[in-house]
């Protein structure tokens, strides 16, 4: 995306250009068996949609994100809800202070960092991940090729792009060529490598398109 997080307008611009209904993230709630037991942690929760359907269903909610003004929007929605915590971090930075998870989730956040950044993050959360604990990842993430073959699958990607995104796609453009050419989604292969290399296994990879979809990884 073609923007800094930290800018108030950028967020809202992507806010509004890119909300989420509640049947998208239902479906990752259901995909992640969310339960009154479990421990969920966020990465890149943005203005907390996705907490706000989820903290009611666990025991304890985490929010982790950079920006100022998305944990401020995730404040407002959140404020009625008491088991979820809200830090403004870095992923890179996250000290998890010993807190143990049963439940991770990230969306549309973790392409920001570079493959060995993304490497070092995994490794670095995953101590604090209980055996068994499920890890669901929805992101840009190329399917069948890697991250250093873009270019040539430039054509490809635009025609997967326009399918996908039908009549909004002339809006997202300019900020999907930011995000293909300028960020660091990865290919499907090289994150099971570096979950792989966390101590985790992925059970699952499902495409919605051949540039985004979803991994699920669970905690050996
Ligand atoms: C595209 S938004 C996605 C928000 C939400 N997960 C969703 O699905 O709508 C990406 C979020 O990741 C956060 N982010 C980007 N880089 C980050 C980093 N290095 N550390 C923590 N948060 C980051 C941004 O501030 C932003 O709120």
């Amino acid at each position: 995306m073609d923007g800094d997080w930290k800018d108030k307008e950028y967020a809202a611009h992507y806010n509004a250009l890119y909300a989420t209904s509640k049947k998208e993230f239902g479906a990752c709630i259901d995909a992640l068996k969310l339960s009154a037991e479990d421990s969920l942690v966020d990465f890149g929760c943005g203005n907390g949609g996705f907490l706000a359907l989820a903290a009611p269903m666990v025991r304890t909610a985490l929010g982790i994100d950079i920006s100022a003004p998305q944990i401020e929007e995730a404040r407002k929605i959140l404020s009625g809800t008491k088991n979820v915590e809200l830090l403004m971090t870095e992923f890179l930075k996250f000290n998890p202070e010993g807190r143990m998870f049963t439940k991770g989730f990230s969306r549309k956040a973790l392409h920001h960092l570079t493959n060995p950044e993304k490497e070092v993050f995994l490794k670095n959360i995953a101590p604090y991940f209980k055996k068994d604990a499920v890890f669901l990842l929805e992101d840009g993430i190329y399917f069948d090729f890697p991250r250093s073959e873009i270019q040539q699958n430039m054509p490809r990607l635009m025609a997967a792009c326009a399918e996908y995104y039908g009549s909004t796609w002339e809006a997202k453009k300019k900020d999907l060529l930011h995000s293909f050419n300028e960020e660091f989604a990865a290919g499907a292969s090289e994150w099971e490598s570096f979950f792989n290399k966390a101590g985790f296994k992925v059970v699952l990879r499902k495409p919605a398109s051949i540039f985004y979809g979803t991994i699920i990884a669970v905690k050996q």
